[in-house]
């Protein structure tokens, strides 16, 4: 069955261009009523313009969809709580938020400042919690949301000079854990994707030959599935040239070390039992890992439990 957003509304923020631009023009093909966000400032998140979403917005019109532009700031709560608002007194409510929007200060931590920290974890990591925050109450009342974070495998593996952006980008994984959790009994289900793609994000890192098969489009087919009816919760799929797959956090069964062994000296030496991956495990709350603790030492004093 083909899949179809319609009757719902999407905020897609930063998406007057690269993926979220495609994520918006998808989301209206398929029948949603679409917030087109920019505030149209170039890759390092300097000046800014409307015109960016809203000629993702004309586009969207022509095609014969529905769409409105909205310039406001991801960081800035007072600027999303007016486009959530406008967004109600027009649709009366929000099914799809896409926290897409993202700028880059690319610098080895050596040489990046605090400020270049702050700024590009306030964009992706506060900016997601902000406009997140914005819908969650609407998304309560409805008993029904769909949120999609906007990760990167340089937040889940590291990559040279991106400290800030890749802070925040495992940052909104944090985010994404939390909230499924907390929505999950009004029907709000969370997601993450993982893009690799070419836009003007990722100009001049590749040659020509990858960026021509590294299209938003291969992206936007995942990231359709993540909000949706039939979403998952708390998936987060990594897209790109076509290939799908899936990141998943997992933790070792480890060790159980005797009080008197409880010395950072036992610990190294069992490192290799601690890190071992057979039989390790996901959990879907951080109180299984305590539960998990608690149970290796109750078991050895022979409490029960
Ligand atoms: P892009 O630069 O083409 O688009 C990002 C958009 O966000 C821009 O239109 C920009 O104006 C907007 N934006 C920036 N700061 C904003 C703010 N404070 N409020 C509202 N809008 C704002 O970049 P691209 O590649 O499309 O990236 C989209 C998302 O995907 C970003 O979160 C990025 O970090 C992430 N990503 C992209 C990858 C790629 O390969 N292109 C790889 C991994 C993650």
């Amino acid at each position: 069955m083909s899949i179809r957003y319609d009757d719902q509304v999407a905020i897609v923020t930063g998406a007057g261009n690269g993926l979220g631009r495609s994520h918006a023009l998808a989301l209206a093909a398929r029948g949603a009523k679409v917030v087109v966000n920019d505030l149209g400032g170039d890759v390092h998140g300097v000046g800014g313009s409307a015109s960016a979403a809203q000629a993702v917005v004309d586009e969207i019109i022509a095609a014969g969809g529905e769409a409105i532009a909205n310039g406001a700031n991801v960081c800035k709560a007072d600027e999303v709580a007016d486009m959530v608002a406008k967004t109600m007194d027009k649709w009366g409510r929000i099914d799809i938020l896409i926290n897409n929007a993202g700028v880059l200060r690319d610098k080895s931590f050596a040489k990046m400042t605090l400020e270049e920290f702050n700024f590009v974890t306030n964009v992706h990591l506060t900016g997601s919690a902000t406009c997140s925050k914005a819908v969650w109450d609407i998304m309560r009342e409805q008993n029904y949301g769909r949120i999609v974070m906007t990760s990167s495998s340089s937040g889940i593996y590291g990559n040279f000079g991106q400290a800030n952006y890749g802070a925040a980008k495992l940052g909104v994984v944090g985010l994404m854990n939390v909230l499924c959790i907390e929505g999950a009994k009004n029907d709000i289900r969370v997601n993450a994707l993982a893009p690799t793609a070419a836009t003007r994000m990722t100009e001049g890192l590749m040659p020509q030959e990858a960026t021509d098969l590294l299209t938003p489009e291969s992206v936007t087919a995942g990231l359709l599935t993540l909000c949706d009816r039939d979403a998952p919760n708390r998936t987060i799929l990594c897209a790109g040239a076509g290939g799908y797959a899936a990141t998943k956090i997992y933790e070792t069964p480890g060790v159980y070390l005797a009080p008197e062994d409880q010395t950072p000296e036992k610990v190294r030496e069992n490192m290799a039992a601690i890190t071992a991956a057979d039989n390790q495990q996901e959990y879907m709350q951080g109180g299984q890992q305590t539960m998990k603790f608690v149970g290796y030492a109750a078991s050895h004093f022979g409490i029960k439990m």
